[in-house]
């Protein structure tokens, strides 16, 4: 692998947290399935394009890029995770594209090749930089001029009621504190004014959110739900610094959460992202 600077990051999603998403791949490409329909809209692909997906993961939008670009066209995921990338691999092996190829590598700082790209997407994949400039300006050096970017990524904490009720659910008296704006987490590029800002910075144009917010639904019921969500790092880095009394408490607030918000079809919580639209001049 090329350098890394995002190290936090990569010892998540290159170790537990990437296992626990390469494990349960299906459960999330169900679970985001509603926003993934919006990206996919938004990335407009046409055939032949040549397209790179940062931060790609499992790979759902990397071979559904491969389809719609076709033979003629080629994909390019990068991903900070290994077990995730081969989880992409053999899925797209399985599914016989050999239009798209995965890389294990640091987007902030992996070296692209120049102007390759007509096209760069992110399903919530880019949220996580240290110096988000840094790394949007080297994803824009990938793209030719007058090449596209569509990224996928949440809107605030107060925004996303899946995150929001595990907050209040995880509290137990506790002030938790919102990361600030730019701060990598899922959360990083929520606030629009400083997305922009970073976007404009790193040389894109034509910048444009638009909101994707489909109920979400976390699982088929109650404890089917309480297994996915305590499984997310967000969840369980607020339930870290917990004594054991205080966890156990936690953890029933969070059953309980999950149990209000059961019905018939599912566990629905609110959720809300933003498709970000923008061109290299
Ligand atoms: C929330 S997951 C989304 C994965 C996938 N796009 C999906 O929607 O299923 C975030 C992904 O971004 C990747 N990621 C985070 N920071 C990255 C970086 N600096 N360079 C490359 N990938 C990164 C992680 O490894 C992880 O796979």
């Amino acid at each position: 692998m090329a350098d890394i600077v995002n190290i936090d990051q990569a010892e998540a999603w290159d170790g537990p947290e990437g296992e626990h998403w390469a494990l349960h791949h299906e459960r999330f490409d169900a679970t985001i399935s509603p926003h993934h329909g919006v990206l996919i809209t938004a990335a407009a692909f046409a055939p032949g394009e040549r397209v790179l997906d940062i931060g790609c993961g499992n790979g759902l939008s990397s071979r559904d890029a491969a389809r719609a670009v076709g033979p003629s066209g080629s994909v390019l995921g990068v991903d900070l995770s290994g077990p995730m990338l081969a989880v992409a691999a053999q899925l797209a092996e399985e599914e016989g594209l050999d239009n798209v190829r995965f890389e294990q590598g640091d987007a902030q700082v992996q070296s692209f090749e120049p102007g390759a790209y007509d096209l760069v997407i992110s399903r919530f994949g880019v949220m996580f930089f240290l110096d988000p400039v840094a790394a949007f300006t080297n994803i824009a050096s990938a793209l030719r001029p007058g090449g596209r970017a569509a990224f996928l990524v949440w809107q605030s904490v107060a925004a996303n009621e899946w995150v929001s009720a595990m907050r209040d659910a995880l509290a137990v008296g506790r002030d938790l504190p919102v990361p600030p704006p730019g701060a990598p987490s899922p959360f990083g590029l929520a606030d629009v004014d400083f997305t922009r800002g970073v976007l404009t910075e790193a040389g894109f144009t034509d910048i444009s959110f638009a909101e994707s917010a489909p109920p979400w639904r976390l699982g088929s019921d109650a404890d089917d739900a309480y297994g996915f969500v305590t499984g997310l790092r967000v969840i369980k880095m607020m339930l870290e610094d917990l004594d054991d009394s205080l966890r156990a408490q936690a953890l029933d607030n969070i059953r309980a959460t999950a149990a209000a918000h059961e019905t018939p079809d599912g566990v629905y919580f609110g959720s809300a992202a933003w498709v970000i639209n923008a061109r290299k001049p």
